[in-house]
This record gives C-alpha cells, sequence and structure tokens, in this order.
C-alpha cells in the first residue's frame, strides 16, 4: 500500500495503478461503512485507491471540524487489510493554499434538506470532490446512500462538468439495532445512544406505510413526525419526501421518493434516509 501526502507524490503513483481505478473518499475514522464502500471498490476495479483528508471547507465556523475524530494510524492499519493501493492523506495548507478561491457550486440542489441547516456545507463537499477527481482521475468512485443529499448533489456536478467517471452508491450499513453508522454516532452518551435507533424506525415505518399502498406524501411526513416526537431526547430538524432527481418536497401521491430526516441529541446532529419506489407501475 503506498500512502502519500503531497500532490506530486500522489500524481506519480497514481500513473503506476492499472485501471479501472476505484476511488473511496473519506474523512477518516474509518468505519464499517467506509469498508464496506472500499470492498465494493476493490471487486469493481483494478485498482483502488483512498482519500483521508477532515475538509475543512465544509465545516460552518461553529460546527465540530475540531472535535471531528482523527486516528491515521488505526485508519491505515484498516486500509492495509482491505489491501488498498494507494491512500492519499494531503494537508490543508497545500489543497488550499493562500488566496484559493475557486469554488465548485450546484445550485438548487444544495439549498433545500441538509442545505438549509448547513449553510455553506455542499460547496465545500463538491469543491473537495472536484479536486479528488482531478487528482486521481478514477474510472469509479464509491459513495453512501447515508449521506443521500451529498450523492444526488455529487451526480449532478459530475453530469454538468462532464466528468468521465461513474457515481457508485452503496447501502447504508447499519448498527443491529438499525442506527447508521456514523463517527458522530461516538459523540452520543449511552441514554442518547439508545433513543437514536428512532431515526431508523420512523423512515422504517413510513417505508413499510409506502409498501402497503399509503403514497401521500404528507400522510408519510406525518408517520415519522409521529414517531419521532414520541422520543423525547429527539430534537427534530426535518422531516422530509421529496423527489429523489429534484430534491423538491412532494405533494399527493408519490411514485418514487427520498424519505429522509435529521435529529439532534444534546448537540449531535444526526442523519438517515430510505429510498422508496413504488414497484407496481
Ligand atoms: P465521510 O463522512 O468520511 O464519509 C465517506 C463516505 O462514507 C461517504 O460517501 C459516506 O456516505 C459513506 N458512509 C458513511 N457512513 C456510512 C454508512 N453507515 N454506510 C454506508 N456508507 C457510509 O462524506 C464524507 O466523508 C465527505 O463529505 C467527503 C465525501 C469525503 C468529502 O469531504
Amino acid at each position: 500500500m503506498n500512502i502519500v501526502t503531497i500532490f506530486d507524490d500522489l500524481q506519480l503513483a497514481r500513473n503506476k495503478l492499472v485501471n479501472p481505478l476505484g476511488l473511496v473518499p473519506t474523512m477518516g475514522a474509518l468505519h464499517a461503512g467506509h469498508l464496506s464502500l472500499i470492498r465494493r471498490a476493490r471487486e469493481e476495479c483494478q485498482s483502488t485507491a483512498v482519500s483521508i483528508f477532515v475538509n475543512p471547507t465544509q465545516f460552518a465556523p461553529l460546527e465540530d471540524l475540531k472535535a471531528y475524530p482523527r486516528d491515521v494510524d488505526r485508519d491505515l492499519g484498516l486500509l492495509e487489510k482491505e489491501q488498498v493501493d494507494l491512500v492519499w492523506i494531503p494537508d490543508a495548507e497545500e489543497l488550499y493554499p493562500a488566496h484559493f478561491q475557486t469554488w465548485v457550486e450546484v445550485d438548487q440542489l444544495t439549498k433545500v434538506l441538509e442545505g438549509g441547516f448547513r449553510p455553506g456545507h455542499f460547496r465545500g463537499v463538491t469543491t473537495i470532490v472536484s479536486k479528488l477527481f482531478n487528482a486521481f482521475q478514477p474510472q469509479k468512485a464509491y459513495f453512501g446512500q447515508k449521506d443521500a443529499q451529498q450523492t444526488i448533489v455529487i451526480q449532478r456536478m459530475v453530469k454538468d462538468l462532464n466528468y468521465a467517471l461513474e457515481i457508485v452508491v452503496c447501502r447504508t450499513i447499519r448498527e443491529p439495532d438499525g442506527l447508521a453508522i456514523s463517527s458522530r454516532n461516538a459523540h452520543l452518551d449511552p441514554e442518547q445512544r439508545k433513543a437514536a435507533s428512532v431515526l431508523f424506525q420512523a423512515l422504517s415505518a413510513a417505508e413499510r406505510a409506502f409498501n402497503q399502498g399509503r403514497h401521500d406524501a404528507e400522510q408519510l411526513r406525518q408517520i415519522m413526525r409521529e414517531i419521532l416526537e414520541m422520543e423525547t431526547q429527539a430534537e427534530v430538524q426535518y422531516v422530509s419526501v421529496a423527489n429523489p432527481t429534484t430534491l423538491e418536497e412532494l405533494d399527493g401521491n408519490a411514485d418514487r421518493a427520498l424519505l429522509s430526516t435529521a435529529v439532534l441529541f444534546g448537540k449531535t446532529r444526526l442523519i438517515d434516509n430510505v429510498m422508496v419506489k413504488n414497484d407496481k407501475r
């Protein structure tokens, strides 16, 4: 496994790799969710690369950039076991040098849902992901359904900017009680951790209702809200039933929908989602 920091070294190492190359962008603190992406890349590609970079531009001033967990040695041990070919751990100074002023911004899709609560977040994500695509020139890049809006925004960027690569979206890996695995889960105290499975319960109840033929968007939102509001520790930020392409909130009967929610437990903010589709049509 080749581990590089400097951009020139990355380019040299990348040029030695056989195509197709699969890239898995991460912010480190690797867990089973990240590893599932890496395994999928290994299955589908000749070479696999991972980036580890806690990207400062996607955190708002009051967000948890400083508190974000970092353990590069542990991460590298895991990546070695997964037989990753190339790991890039760039320096922020090299990626964002003095006078940096070029941004990649996706317009409408980033104004809603996560974008409504985290202004500027997606501008940071699309800028860093586009820099990673330029640096690695991968044929495929792997992202988790866990961050559904992120995958939709990145897919839009890839189309709009003519990146010649395929985005592969991988299913959400969950704890036994349904809680989506996330590095943020470690910030939950034991009571909050127990309560946190309510996101999955709310989404699952709405998914079941949809699969039983209840397709009215507002009814589905109501099902989720009722379950979330029964949990006294949960402070709901949004409950959404949206068009999976435009992310606009749906009215009336939905044929395909992204059900999603963001919930605060104390200071810890959790998100989760499920995609539903009417197979009968
Ligand atoms: P990070 O939060 O480290 O996540 C890296 C990738 O792992 C993302 O594509 C995310 O959706 C995926 N992932 C996280 N938890 C998952 C789970 N439980 N199941 C499946 N996949 C999961 O997302 C980012 O980093 C950053 O925004 C990044 C894309 C690296 C840009 O900085």
